[in-house]
């Protein structure tokens, strides 16, 4: 298949790298203005891919989207004329929110959400690291998107474990249930996630989780607050040693994805007339940094 990656940061350079060793065409579509661009991922051959040609974008089975999720709707806007009206649209990043502005600016393709726990680290520009496992789950958006389940097989045979799901959403807020609780908080204390088991967090942390599973059920997703809480601590502690991303993006001055995590529970909230004030004060405490820049 013609694969595109929009955004090939470490997870699109992952798929990438890993979408051509399986067979496909792939192409890239970076902010960089070169025309080639390369890969080399942990010990293999590097590999030259094309970069930024809007032919070879317009052949593309499937736009594989691996921006952060702030850059999602810009980007996607400006490559809009030229993206075929039958390509399948598979929107992969952390948070929630893109998917309203993408359906309406493609009102006609198959559109897709994804999430993966695999992890993957870029020490330059054409080097990228596979430094995790994980799986990846995937699940439509609107009808079109239903028929593209075999999807699962292709992804699956390039980097395993791939899972269809038929409530995407669930995944998905699974997923930005336990980033509410643990980036902003290791973000604002500039800390590991397995700092967050010391004593004194754990009165915000069950604020925060009950906050959250309290907006999931009134979105009709599945929620315990208590099951929520022990799912946190498992993260906490499986991933101890690890900065989060949002740590990262503070630590560096770069924009977090706190509108489409917190920012996303919070306008969720709203609209149910939930009161999350834990929740909104970390919201707060974060654009407030990075409004300081
Ligand atoms: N890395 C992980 O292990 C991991 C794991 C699970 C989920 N995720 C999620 O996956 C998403 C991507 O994360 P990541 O770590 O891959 O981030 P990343 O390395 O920053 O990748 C994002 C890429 O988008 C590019 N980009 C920004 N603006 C662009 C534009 N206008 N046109 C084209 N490309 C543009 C960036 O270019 P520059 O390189 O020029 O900045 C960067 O290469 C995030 O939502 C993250 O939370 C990441």
């Amino acid at each position: 298949m013609n694969f595109a990656i929009v955004g090939p940061g470490a997870i699109g350079s992952l798929w990438a790298s890993y979408l051509i060793q399986a067979g496909h065409h792939v192409c890239l579509w970076s902010r960089n203005s070169s025309p080639h661009i390369s890969i080399q991922r942990d010990e293999c051959p590097a590999i030259q891919f094309h970069n930024g040609h809007t032919e070879q974008l317009a052949q593309a089975d499937v736009v594989l989207v691996t921006l952060k999720a702030p850059q999602v709707q810009h980007v996607l806007e400006s490559i809009a004329p030229h993206i075929d009206k039958d390509a399948i649209l598979l929107l992969m990043h952390n948070g929630m929110g893109t998917a309203k502005a993408t359906q309406t600016l493609f009102p006609n393709n198959p559109l897709l959400l994804a999430t993966t726990t695999h992890g993957a680290y870029r020490p330059s520009s054409t080097q990228v690291l596979h430094t995790g496992q994980g799986q990846t789950l995937i699940g439509a958006v609107n009808q079109k998107g239903t028929q593209c389940e075999f999807l699962v097989e292709v992804l699956n045979h390039a980097l395993p474990q791939v899972h269809w799901q038929h409530q995407i959403n669930q995944a998905l807020w699974n997923k930005v249930a336990i980033n509410c609780a643990i980036n902003p908080l290791t973000a604002l204390h500039q800390i590991r996630n397995g700092e967050l088991a010391a004593v004194h967090y754990r009165s915000q942390l069950d604020s925060i989780t009950t906050e959250v599973a309290l907006v999931m059920q009134a979105e009709g997703i599945d929620a315990d607050a208590q099951h929520l809480r022990k799912t946190v601590n498992d993260v906490i502690e499986a991933t101890a040693n690890n900065y989060s991303s949002m740590e990262q993006d503070i630590a560096h001055q770069r924009p977090s994805e706190i509108d489409f995590i917190t920012g996303h529970l919070i306008k969720t909230a709203r609209t149910h007339g939930i009161d999350v004030p834990v929740n909104e004060q970390l919201y707060h405490a974060i654009k407030q940094i990075e409004q300081s820049w």
